[in-house]
Formats: C-alpha cells, structure tokens, sequence
C-alpha cells in the first residue's frame, strides 16, 4: 500500500507538470507574437526605476533581458544599459575591473586591437555617451552560459559620477536628454529589438536621462513603509516626465512590482494597502515576486546556472519568474499579458 507521502506528494507533482506545459506554450506564444510586434517596427526601451535602494532594479532588470534574450525563450536581441555608478549590472554580466577606491570600470572589448586601435583605450561604457563624440561599443555577456543575443552596456564609476555631478543647468539638460538621442539612433534601433536601463537609487540627472529616453517604466517596491515612500516619488517623476511628452510618445508605466515579499503580517498588510490605494492600485503587479534564495544566489559569481531560466523547468523559481517574464515583456510590446500569463495569477488580485 503505498505511504500517506505518496499519495500526498502526487496531485501537486501533476500539477506541476501541467504548470510547465502551460507556461512553455504561453512563452512560445509571445515569441510568435512579439516577433510580429518588432516586424511591425516596436522598439520598447524600458527603465527600471526605484529611489529606495535594494528594492531589486537590477534583479529585475537582468530578469526581464534574460527572459527576453535566451534562446529557448523568447530569442530577440536585447540590449542592456547600466547607468549606475555602482555598476551591479555590469558586475553580474562581464569581468569588470573593480577597486576599492574607485569602483568599477569595464574590461577591455574583445574587438579592441591594440594594433590598429590607436586612438581608443579599448573600453566603453555607458558614461562615454556623455563624453567626446559619445560613441559607445556594447559588449556581449560574458558571465552566463548560452547568452543568447544579451549585449550590455557597461557602467564605469569614476566617469558615470562625473556626469552627475555635471552641476549647471545647461549641462544637466544636456545629460537628461543624451540618452534618448542615443537610443533612437537608426543604427541602434537596428541592432536590438529591446533596450532595458538600469537606474542607480536616485533621482539624479542620470535617472532622468533615463526615464526620458524610456517608452516604459518598471518600477520594483518592497513591501515595507520605505519602499512605498520611495514609489510617491517615482510617480511624481513619472507625471512630470509625461508632462514634457505629446499623448502618443506617453512613457508607460509596466507595473509597480512588488519583491522581496515574505509571508507573514507585515507584507501581506502593506500589500493590502496598495491594492486599496486609489493612486498605485491600477499599476500594481498581479505577479508578487516572492524573497527566494534562487533569486539572491544567481548574483554569486561562478555559480551554475548563471540565470534563473536556466534552473530545471520544474523549479518554483523559475516558474514565478517566468510569469514575470511573460508579464513585463508583453506589456513592453503592447500585447495583453492575459492572453499568455495563467489565469489564476490574475485571480483573486
Ligand atoms: N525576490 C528576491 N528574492 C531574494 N533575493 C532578492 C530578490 N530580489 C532581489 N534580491 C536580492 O536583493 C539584493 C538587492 O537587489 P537588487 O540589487 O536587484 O536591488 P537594486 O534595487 O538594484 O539595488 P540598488 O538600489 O543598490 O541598485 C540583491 O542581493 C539581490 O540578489
Ligand atoms: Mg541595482
């Protein structure tokens, strides 16, 4: 007779099964679907913006491009940039140079020729936009298995604080415009079909570049008084940034996305809260992405698999972030993500 355990264990492993089925055919769905989207000449540039630091922009940043870029997901070509001075984003996807006093810089390119290349020093970064002729050369990502088509442009720390320091007012409205410029250049709208900023926790003239050269916002929250304070200033930023724009360029806003949730009192309480907030309820995420040590392990160097789409189909991980996936990128596109996310995330919320 078979044990109690058994029995037990068995709906919730048929469930599971079906889960994998039914989010593989919704990804291969939206494949089909946003590649008619970028025919159709859609380039979404999308801006993770948070003022409370830790709230997971870059986890959400490199999610979102991971999901979008594999090749067993959704294969389009997906360019990342990194704007923070802290340059995490860079860290996670390329060998960086990194010192005590003066943060990081990039490595060398690998299509630098130190034989021919007499007048560049080898590296770019995200910070040369702002300098010079402002010509930049996005790197492949190096730190994860199978990138697929994932480019990132690289942050470097002593250049991207010098930037924002840029202190008069002449030159911090050159620096908030300056990324747009360079996003809606033909050659780079050419090579990628999905740009994704990561944003340092600020609001400093650098955010702002970002948020202006952005067609949509991603906007992370943890659940907790901070985080939600940190959210009234993003949306006040969101207004003002819309106020500059005419109605068919409107920056969008993709979700308010809770993270970092753990069960209990508090968060379910301020969860609550924002569903009933008349300001924050229609952007809030129906996905809540839970605090999950997979998540918080994919930032160790070296370890295998680099991303959480690369764990087994069957991990409960992977499976909330695929929903976030499927989620953030067909609103990026334009496409309801009703139509591909399970129905049951969006029950009950
Ligand atoms: N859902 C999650 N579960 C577990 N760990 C998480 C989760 N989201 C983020 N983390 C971890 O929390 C830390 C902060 O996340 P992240 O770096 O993405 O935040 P951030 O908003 O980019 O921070 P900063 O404001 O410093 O740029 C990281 O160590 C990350 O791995
Ligand atoms: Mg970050």
């Amino acid at each position: 007779m078979p044990s109690a355990q058994v029995i037990k264990l068995e709906p919730s492993r048929q469930v599971r099964r079906r889960l994998i089925q039914v989010q593989a055919q919704a990804v291969s769905r939206l494949r089909e679907d946003v590649r008619g989207a970028i025919q159709a000449g859609q380039r979404p540039v999308i801006a993770t913006t948070q003022r409370k630091g830790g709230s997971g922009k870059t986890t959400c940043t490199r999610s979102m491009a991971e999901f979008a870029s594999l090749e067993d997901h959704l294969g389009i070509r997906v360019l990342t940039i990194d704007t923070d001075p802290q340059c995490s984003l860079s860290k996670l996807y390329l060998s960086v140079e990194a010192e005590l006093d003066s943060g990081a810089r990039p490595p060398l390119h690998p299509d630098f020729d130190p034989q021919t290349d007499t007048d560049w020093n080898g590296r770019s970064s995200s910070a040369d936009m702002f300098y010079d002729d402002g010509g930049v050369l996005p790197y492949p990502v190096t730190r994860l298995r199978n990138p697929g088509h994932l480019h990132i442009l690289p942050g470097d720390s002593v250049k991207l604080v010098d930037v924002e320091e840029h202190d008069s007012t002449y030159l911090a409205e050159k620096v908030k415009n300056r990324i747009r410029e360079w996003v809606n250049q033909p050659d780079v709208r050419e090579a990628y079909d999905l740009l994704i900023i990561d944003t340092a926790p600020s609001d400093h003239p650098l955010t702002q570049a970002a948020l202006r050269a952005a067609t949509h916002l991603l906007i992370p929250v943890t659940l907790e008084q901070q985080g939600i304070d940190g959210l009234h200033e993003m949306l006040s930023m969101w207004r003002k940034e819309n106020s500059r724009r005419t109605e068919n360029e409107e920056l969008k806003i993709i979700a308010l996305q809770p993270n970092l949730v753990s069960a209990g009192a508090l968060h379910k309480g301020f969860e609550t809260t924002l569903r009933s907030n008349k300001a924050f309820a229609s952007f809030l995420s129906p996905i809540v992405l839970k605090r999950r040590q997979a998540i918080a392990e994919r930032d160790v160097r070296g370890l295998r698999p680099g991303s959480i789409y690369q764990l087994a189909p069957s991990d409960e991980t992977r499976q909330m972030m695929t929903d976030f996936g499927i989620f953030t990128v067909a609103k990026a596109f334009g496409l309801d993500p009703a139509k591909y996310v399970r129905k049951d995330v969006f029950d009950g919320r």
